[in-house]
């Protein structure tokens, strides 16, 4: 009897690179693919689409991974609670989106000399890997590395910057959004965190939009 092997052709993919929780992370969020939606500049300015998969380092996606995600408001502001902050599911294939505004830059000094970069702060989770903590940047953004405040942040890697697109409907450029693509890869491992424990007898927060409360 011949025996064929056939040689598996094992795409590699590297794990995304971790960045730092920063000080606005609050547990238990709102359940919701929408946020900012509460900032007023979310009538006037143009979305921005947000989109990816959750994938391992063997480029297999991971479906049902818990992804949380906080940034600032427009004008850089961290509202508490319920604005800009939200957790979802990756769904079949590992596809995950959501909708926001394109987060507005902080300063962190007191005398407003140094900024951060426009980010997106995200904490993915799913058994069996560990949690990755991280933040997504925008290219061309002045104060990515050596000039982001943040001496120990990650806004230098290429892997956590992206480069939106603008899509319009029609050609009055009154229906338009940007999107941008982040593909987000989970090392395997025993769901290591940097996040503290956080108290799970509280519920999650209520989405007041989606619950209509
Ligand atoms: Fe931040």
């Amino acid at each position: 009897m011949n025996v064929y092997c056939v040689e598996q052709q094992v795409q590699s993919c590297k794990a995304t690179t971790p960045d730092v929780l920063g000080p606005y992370y609050f547990p238990r969020p709102p359940h919701r693919r929408q946020i900012c939606d509460r900032d007023p500049a979310f009538k006037n300015e143009r979305h921005l689409l947000v989109e990816g998969r959750i994938l391992d380092e063997s480029c297999q996606p991971i479906s049902g991974t818990r992804i949380e995600v906080w940034q600032a408001d427009h004008d850089g502001h961290y509202l508490f609670k319920e604005n800009c902050r939200g957790y979802f599911y990756a769904e079949k294939g590992g596809h995950y989106a959501f909708l926001t505004l394109h987060p507005g830059t902080y300063s962190t000094d007191p005398k407003k000399e140094l900024f951060r970069p426009a980010h997106i702060h995200f904490r993915v989770q799913k058994p069996g890997y560990n949690i990755l903590v991280t933040q997504m940047y925008f290219a061309g953004d002045p104060n990515l590395g050596r000039n982001d405040s943040c001496t120990e942040c990650s806004s230098d890697r290429s892997d956590l910057i992206v480069e939106p697109r603008q899509m319009c409907a029609d050609k009055t450029g009154q229906f338009c959004f940007r999107i941008a693509h982040f593909d987000i890869v989970l090392k395997r491992g025993n769901e290591v965190s940097v996040v503290p424990d956080v108290d799970d007898s509280e519920p999650e927060l209520d989405d007041i939009v989606e619950t209509g409360k």
